[in-house]
């Protein structure tokens, strides 16, 4: 366990690795304590880059709030929920109502608690590899492997916590638009055991770009068609992929269906406070008349969060930010095939918009064990970095993801391009040597 005097650590990027020492920002660019600056290339909190000055002045505003609790009625959290609802999720005539939560792992936690109590089930499904969280029943979906909350070493494998909930996964839709990989679920081949334990299963959860596993509008439909007619909810985690990530305000608008729930988390407050929120459904409101939904927590819906929400919504609506990763969309699929097409040590590359996978050649991540000392991809991280661009792994040995703020341009990309394509040229020296 690594710790920085009295304060333990943990990271995105697995093995013993010291992470870089960031000691400001600004824009796209982190500032380094030895004085570098490099390209922040993958933080899906940042949409609108560092210390934007809107979103600094909404949060000074609001650090003179009174000390409020959830129960409290505050004026601007009904604000804040209009504004979401009426700029992100505008024209979507379905959605009835929001909660704001502290983050994205508590409000998938909440939405699932939600479902079982509607159904009256337990069991949940989600899909391979996904990732949702690190609490409650966000945790028990969280079915990657590396992130179950548990110890992990190389001697002794993973120490995982216990499982509390059963949890079906429905196969993913790994095709991939720069590598070529066919998509395992086009053939329809896992409908029948999806349609049995989505009979079973108070909710499907499912989010669209962790594990490198970017949905298509079919995989959604065909999904959300089966919960329904068995009678399970449909919650969409666009956690990542919302306010504009992949371009449009959220990935379930690009397929014909609606979903009962949608989490959000991480980007909503660009940064400014901690924030996650459950959006639910008119039809699903209606189910709760006469309820109440028994929980509560002392800081959800703090003003701070509120505001920078508040003036996160603005701010991408104002200058089309949440419209960005649509344009840039081919720039980085033609930028990432060139470099994958000069390194063998890339396996698989495919991505959305402003979120993009490198699968490296490596040990299969179904294999994952523990922490090695350092990893494949936090070697190629390191050796990018030299070349001014920070990249993170997503934990796992070989995978590398690539999702700047929305705010980058077309230099700045190709600066990103650049660093990762001097990375891989050690995870190619690599390659070759144990392909020899
Ligand atoms: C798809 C998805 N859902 C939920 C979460 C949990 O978000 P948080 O870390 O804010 O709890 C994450 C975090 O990476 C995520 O990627």
């Amino acid at each position: 366990m690594t710790h920085s005097g009295h304060l333990l650590s943990t990271s995105l990027t697995s093995g013993d690795s010291s992470s870089p020492r960031i000691v400001g920002g600004h824009g796209v660019w982190f500032e380094l304590a030895d004085g570098r600056e490099v390209i922040d290339a993958s933080n899906t909190a940042a949409p609108l880059g560092h210390c934007h000055p809107e979103v600094i002045e909404a949060v000074r505003g609001a650090a003179s709030a009174p000390v409020l609790n959830e129960g409290w009625t505050w004026a601007e959290r009904e604000q804040a929920a209009d504004d979401l609802i009426g700029t992100a999720f505008a024209g979507e005539d379905w959605v009835g109502a929001v909660r704001f939560f502290i983050s994205a792992s508590e409000a998938n936690d909440a939405a699932l608690a939600l479902c079982q109590a509607l159904t009256g089930r337990a069991p949940l499904t989600t899909r391979e590899r996904a990732y949702h969280g690190g609490a409650g029943l966000a945790r028990e979906l969280t079915v990657q492997p590396q992130w179950h909350g548990g110890l992990s070493s190389q001697a002794k494998g993973v120490l995982a916590a216990p499982r509390l909930a059963t949890v079906h996964e429905l196969p993913a839709p790994r095709g991939a638009r720069v590598t070529g990989q066919p998509d395992p679920t086009a053939d329809g081949g896992w409908i029948d055991q999806a349609r049995a334990d989505l009979a079973q299963s108070a909710a499907v959860l499912i989010d669209y770009s962790q594990g490198g596993t970017y949905h298509t509008p079919a995989y959604q439909d065909q999904v959300a068609g089966l919960a329904r007619e068995s009678g399970a909810l449909w919650i969409a985690d666009e956690t990542v992929t919302g306010f504009g990530r992949v371009g449009g305000w959220f990935q379930f608008q690009y397929g014909q269906s609606r979903p009962d729930l949608v989490t959000l988390g991480k980007c909503m407050s660009a940064g400014g406070a901690a924030a996650g929120a459950v959006v639910m459904s008119r039809e699903l409101l209606d189910r709760l008349d006469g309820t109440s939904w028994q929980s509560y927590s002392t800081y959800r819906s703090h003003p701070v969060a509120m505001a920078a929400i508040r003036a996160h919504l603005r701010i991408s609506a104002r200058d089309g930010i949440y419209q960005r990763a649509a344009a840039l969309d081919g720039y980085l699929l033609d930028g990432l095939s060139k470099v994958a097409a000069r390194h063998p040590s890339v396996a698989r590359v495919d991505g959305r918009g402003l979120h993009w996978t490198v699968e490296l050649h490596g040990p299969d991540w179904r294999d994952w064990r523990g922490q090695e000392s350092l990893p494949l991809a936090s070697r190629v991280v390191g050796r990018a970095m030299e070349a001014g661009a920070l990249i993170a792994t997503s934990g796992e040995q070989t995978s590398l993801f690539i999702a700047p703020p929305l705010i980058v341009t077309e230099a700045e990309i190709d600066a990103i391009l650049i660093a990762l394509d001097h990375g891989l040229d050690l995870a190619d020296e690599e390659y070759a040597a144990h392909a020899g």
